[in-house]
């Protein structure tokens, strides 16, 4: 397919109504997101971005290129980057991460010394991941622990997010979610005004790519938490279940899976219990004797 590569200023037609559908049918199909038609110039101005990027005006035009062959499924690598919604902070709801530090502490009242595993689905930039390994690390100071046998696994589908998370380099502005004393602990300030995670906390965590759609494929199993917040909210609530069902089977036997309040209203899972807190919606995985109970 011919295209200009060159930005172009000009304002591109309106989408009709197939058009529309036809997108947002792909966009579900490969993300599981799905664009209501209250948020359909959300759609058209992120694909309107990149098609003036290509120098491209045709929406059918674009559709058939990105649905056909080795150069379509690269483009629609490119595309997913416009796509996606990647908002995210430190300690994003704190509520929810004082809710990590309180179940690391039952953890070792119950003097459980297993290496703890953390996953951050969806993680975006890193801020999330990074955030949990600095629970723990407060965690293990709290109470005097030389062993640091922890890791965070952070997945995302956008190459470009888990590219500045690699890199963890964030503006002051993004670490507004911190504490002065977490801010200086965990990060260095860079020439430029950055402020860079330091390396004991990058160390950590091992960001790969992951469509949560492919979940069934992911290698990665017994968990002590699953934190993930902020994905399922795009998603149909039936895909909701079903991915979260899955989830659940990731847990270590009393591990914990957080996700964001008011996230999903009607679900629950006979190897979960809910986390008797309120302010946060997490779930406990049961042993398995209980579950024979
Ligand atoms: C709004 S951010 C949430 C970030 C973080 N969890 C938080 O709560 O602050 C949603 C993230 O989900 C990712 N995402 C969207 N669809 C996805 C999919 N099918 N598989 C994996 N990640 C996806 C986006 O790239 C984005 O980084």
């Amino acid at each position: 397919m011919q295209t200009t590569p060159h930005w172009s200023l000009e304002q591109l037609p309106d989408m009709d109504g197939a058009q529309f559908r036809q997108w947002q049918a792909l966009l579900e199909t490969r993300t599981g997101v799905c664009v209501s038609e209250q948020r359909r110039a959300y759609l058209q101005t992120s694909l309107g971005a990149r098609m003036r990027e290509l120098g491209i005006r045709d929406y059918q035009a674009y559709y058939d290129h990105v649905t056909r062959g080795i150069s379509g499924a690269l483009e629609w690598s490119a595309l997913v980057e416009w796509l996606t919604v990647r908002e995210t902070s430190f300690m994003r709801h704190r509520a929810s991460f004082d809710c990590v530090a309180r179940f690391l502490d039952q953890r070792r009242a119950a003097d459980d010394q297993r290496p703890a595993q953390f996953w951050s689905v969806g993680c975006a930039s890193g801020e999330e991941a990074y955030s949990l390994a600095i629970i723990m690390e407060q965690s293990l100071a709290a109470n005097g622990h030389e062993r640091r046998d922890y890791g965070v696994w952070a997945t995302d589908i956008s190459q470009h997010a888990l590219d500045q998370a690699r890199a963890g380099c964030y503006s002051a502005r993004r670490l507004g979610g911190l504490t002065d004393a977490e801010r200086g602990q965990w990060f260095e300030q860079l020439q430029d005004g950055q402020y860079r995670v330091t390396p004991a906390l990058r160390d950590r965590v091992c960001f790969t790519r992951l469509n949560i759609l492919e979940l069934a494929q992911a290698p990665i199993r017994d968990l002590d938490i699953i934190f993930c917040q902020n994905l399922l909210i795009y998603f149909r609530r039936w895909r909701r279940r079903d991915l979260l069902n899955q989830l659940a089977t990731r847990l270590a036997p009393g591990g914990m899976l957080v996700i964001g309040p008011g996230e999903i209203m009607d679900w629950n899972n006979p190897l979960l219990e809910r986390v008797p807190d309120e302010r946060v919606q997490a779930y406990r995985r049961r042993n398995s004797m209980e579950c024979l109970e």
